[in-house]
């Protein structure tokens, strides 16, 4: 038999997610050791993990070499790989928003032309150009944006809010609400025929464990 590969999210989404296979029976002892590893697997299941940057996750899907990634939203919407969303795991819930200081809210209603920094440039794109039909210039920041329109860099940023506090403690708000965010579970095009039996079964499974059934 062949592995069935997964590709999760390094951090708190892999520990997550591996917590919930672990309940439908897709353990991996070996992941549980602490180490700088980066694969995994369960011979007797003829499962392997790895673990990657949450960014690169549907790379490795779309390209198969993981037949299953997990991520979140916000990474599916910014990297726009083929590949079907099989799953929305509920966890990992944020919002992406455009935030800045209060003083924005009038500008962004203006059409005038501003700045946005963003670690989402894509996603910043869809939301202006395409829905918003606004021009505007976008700078790609790589973390810490919140740090854009203090110093100047920007009048506003898009991205990703869960608790508020990182806005909060910089003199920040939220001025508009782009869409919600959580984990999802993704699958290759290809693995979706050649394993359909192993890929529907732990799908109909981790969907009985979300929807507590
Ligand atoms: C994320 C996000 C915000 C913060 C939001 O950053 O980009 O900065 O978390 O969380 P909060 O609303 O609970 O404060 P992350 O910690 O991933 O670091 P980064 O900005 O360096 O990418």
């Amino acid at each position: 038999m062949r592995y069935l590969t997964f590709a999760l999210a390094k951090g708190r989404l892999a520990e997550k997610t591996m917590e919930l296979l672990e309940s439908i029976g897709f353990s991996c002892d070996e992941m549980k050791e602490k180490s700088r590893k980066l694969i995994f697997t369960n011979e007797d299941l003829k499962l392997k993990f790895f673990l990657s940057k949450a960014s690169d996750v549907p790379t490795y899907v779309e390209y198969g070499v993981a037949d299953i990634g997990v991520v979140g939203k916000d990474t599916l919407l910014e990297e726009k790989r083929n590949l079907y969303e099989v799953l929305n795991l509920g966890f990992g819930k944020c919002r992406m928003v455009v935030a800045g200081p209060e003083e924005m809210k009038d500008t962004l209603k203006s059409g005038q032309n501003f700045r946005v920094a963003t670690k989402y440039p894509n996603i910043a794109k869809e939301y202006f150009y395409y829905n918003k039909k606004q021009t505007i210039e976008i700078i790609k920041l790589n973390g810490s944006v919140e740090l854009a329109p203090i110093v100047g860099l920007s009048e506003v940023i898009v991205d990703i809010v869960e608790t508020g506090s990182t806005l909060k403690e910089n003199g920040l708000v939220v001025l508009e609400e782009i869409c919600p965010i959580s984990a999802r579970m993704v699958v290759n095009r290809v693995s979706m025929k050649i394993e359909y039996n192993r890929i529907t079964d732990l799908i109909d499974k981790m969907n009985k464990i979300i929807n507590n059934e």
